[in-house]
């Protein structure tokens, strides 16, 4: 049976996104099937007019899927990304969390294996508190959050054991080796463990 994993994301200029992609190599590489879906946009185009990068990155990856709720129904594991805001994961992914209320209600999401990553700007600036805070949804799913930790030898040059994540100095740097070898190692992670959990 091919595991069924979908890698969601919101990314408004671009690290989060190439962090996406990585993941979904390190899923691909089991074998798994993948679904790649960005989060729709709602900021007001007037925002997404005033910074460059956001426009650009917009337009980039307009011909990605859009993250449905039938995304959820079909896989077996999700990996979520945000970019941090204040510490916190952005409006456009609580956007399409708070649409899956339906599904929650009818328990569709109890037993989804699930794990989270993110980027932010500083060291500091909020990294473990934008993936805890969005796993805090995944508990009220009844879904299985598998981290990362350091369940292999990327995880201690990284050191980041609860999901990837990356210090974008403002968009200024991309993600670097390190950080894409552990997200293909969390993406590889989760498809393994949703195949033994499958088993
Ligand atoms: C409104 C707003 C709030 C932000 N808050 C933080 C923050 O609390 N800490 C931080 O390190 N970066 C913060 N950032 C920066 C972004 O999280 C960071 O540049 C991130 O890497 C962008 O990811 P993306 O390229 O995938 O959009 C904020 C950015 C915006 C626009």
């Amino acid at each position: 049976m091919s595991i069924k994993v979908a890698v969601i994301y919101y990314s408004a200029t671009g690290t989060t996104y190439d962090i996406a992609r990585a993941i979904e190599e390190g899923a691909k590489s089991t074998g798994a099937e993948v679904r790649f879906r960005r989060i729709a946009e709602n900021a007001p185009q007037q925002a997404i007019e005033s910074n460059e990068k956001w426009k650009e990155h917009l337009e980039a990856t307009k011909d990605i899927p859009e993250a449905s709720n039938d995304d959820l129904l079909w896989a077996d594991a999700i990996l979520f990304g945000t970019p941090t805001r204040y510490g916190l994961p952005t409006a456009q992914i609580k956007a399409f969390l708070d649409s899956t209320g339906p599904l929650w209600f009818e328990g569709k999401l109890v037993d989804k294996i699930v794990s989270s990553f993110t980027s932010a700007s500083t060291a500091h600036g909020g990294h473990e508190s934008t993936l805890l805070a969005l796993n805090n949804t995944f508990y009220h799913w009844s879904s299985i959050i598998v981290s990362p930790g350091y369940a292999d030898e990327i995880q201690f040059e990284t050191g980041n054991p609860y999901g990837v994540s990356f210090r974008s100095n403002n968009g200024q740097l991309d993600p670097d080796d390190k950080t894409l070898r552990a997200a293909k190692f969390q993406g590889k992670r989760v498809a393994e463990v949703a195949a033994k959990f499958a088993g």
